[in-house]
């Protein structure tokens, strides 16, 4: 008889311990163990291909690989941040918040596989059968070699994907399913992580690619979840403001491309279509004429420049301590920011409060929106605008300097292409166009002065 043996797990990280611990000593949260109960097992071995029972070390340069196959999705933006679109054998993990989208874009996903004559198995553990097929119709999705599969139990899962074939598998979601081998209950530490290493398997072995969604929990983590992560070949999360139509796709790790892909889709009444052209819809929000607290940032998301609005509001305190708020840019970075306009330009802002905004809801974690960021803040205490027609770019250090930043030209050129006149770059970029003035600055106190005196 399998030995049965118990383990106090942190549902946040995974930490596991012999007994019960109010806090966890790895991830500092509070009453987030559960007792499970674990049947021991032989694990199966994992055989991706290429190396099948191959249990010897082979010399790297005697290694034969042939090239990845890559299925493409039929949908650009999400081509795009895999890399180029499904790599056969791989295991992705799509994590967002409730009702952000994941189930809708994988069953389009589905449905467009499908038109490329591949076999694709949809096991929803959430929703029936019917539920799905009602969505499939509002997205116009009509296909017979999509299998939609109501199921939770893994073992079930796993022998319908031997008797289907399936070429991509989706499972939806990982926290619903669970294994008979371990009896802790489905979205437990042990549970997702058992499911997610015999997927795993399934898709080393049989050469398919698997994708399993993941619902992120009020701490931002997925549930579980940081076990799955590093498990996976690839991680995407679905970004977005649920009171907006559009959504963001990251890619935050990619065993087969590059992370810091984005893509942007729009969440209308026939589910979701990507945006060619994001920066129209960023902009378009834009408060028109210039007002006293905007700045346009030219950051850069992947491979692609976005030009996205700064508004900040500065205003005096009614608190002991001034509030500082964000959303969309890291709060610390504000802070830093903050300090060196106080010590390098002589701007106190001790006695206010400061809000800074990323419209379009979307996140702005490059260093180029610094001065952005800092001449939303100081043209708003001061009273004063930046032009409308002008784009900032560049990083504060923390002697005032404004440090130079990549891909000047690309954003230069989207800058142009999206009807600016002017920008406001890093002396060390310095650079003639024609097509746009440019106006090189060295320290943060140079690039105040110069929308100052532009008024
Ligand atoms: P869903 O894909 O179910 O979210 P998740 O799987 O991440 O929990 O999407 C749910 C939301 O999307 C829901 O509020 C309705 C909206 N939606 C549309 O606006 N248009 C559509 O065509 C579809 C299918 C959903
Ligand atoms: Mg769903």
């Amino acid at each position: 008889m399998a030995k049965v043996k118990s383990k106090w797990i942190c549902q946040n990280c995974g930490y596991e311990t012999a007994g019960y611990l109010g806090k966890c000593p790895e991830c500092g949260s509070w009453g987030s163990f559960t007792e499970e109960v674990q049947t021991s097992f032989k694990p199966q071995s994992v055989t991706p291909q290429g190396f099948l029972n191959d249990t010897k070390p082979a010399l790297l340069s005697d290694i034969h690989v042939g090239d990845e196959v890559r299925v493409s999705t039929n949908i650009p933006e999400f081509d795009r941040i895999l890399g180029g679109g499904l790599v056969q054998g791989s295991l992705i993990l799509i994590a967002g918040d409730p009702g952000i989208g994941k189930s809708t874009i994988l069953l389009q996903t589905s449905g467009e596989l499908c038109k490329n004559s591949k076999k694709v198995l949809y096991v929803s553990a959430e929703e029936s059968a019917s539920q799905i097929k009602l969505r499939a119709e509002r997205l116009d999705i009509n296909s017979n070699s999509l299998y939609i599969y109501p199921q939770i139990n893994m073992e079930s899962i796993r022998a319908e994907i031997d008797n289907i074939n399936p070429d991509v598998v989706v499972i939806d979601s990982i926290q619903a399913i669970y294994s008979g081998t371990i009896t802790s209950s489905a979205g437990s530490v042990s549970q997702i992580r058992e499911c997610c290493s015999i997927l795993m398997q399934i898709a080393k072995n049989k050469n398919i690619t698997v994708i399993v969604i993941g619902h992120v929990t009020k701490d931002g983590a997925i549930a579980g979840p940081k076990v799955l992560e590093h498990m996976v070949d690839t991680v995407i999360y679905f970004e977005g403001d649920k009171y907006k139509s559009y959504r963001v796709l990251r890619s935050m790790k990619n065993r087969f491309g590059t992370t810091s892909e984005v893509g942007i889709f729009e969440m209308g009444p026939k589910g979701l279509t990507g945006v060619t052209n994001p920066n129209e819809l960023f902009l378009n929000e834009r408060s028109k004429g210039s007002i006293p607290g905007t700045a346009i940032v030219v950051t850069n998301e992947g491979t692609r420049p976005l030009l996205v609005e700064i508004q900040a509001l500065v205003g005096t305190t009614p608190y002991p301590t001034p509030r500082r708020v964000t959303n969309g840019v890291d709060t610390s970075r504000l802070l830093q920011i903050l300090a060196v306009l106080e010590k390098r330009v002589g701007l106190n802002l001790s006695k206010q409060d400061v809000y800074v905004n990323v419209m379009g809801g979307i996140e702005v974690d490059e260093p180029s929106a610094d001065l952005g960021i800092a001449l939303a803040v100081a043209t708003c205490a001061r009273d004063v605008v930046v032009d409308s027609q002008t784009v900032i770019i560049g990083e504060i250090g923390l002697s005032g300097e404004i440090h130079p930043v990549q891909n000047i030209e690309k954003r230069l050129n989207e800058a142009i292409s999206s009807g600016f006149k002017k920008a406001i770059i890093p002396y060390a970029n310095k650079i003639k166009y024609d097509k746009i003035e440019i106006v090189p600055v060295k320290r943060l106190i140079d690039a105040i002065a110069a929308c100052v005196s532009a008024q």
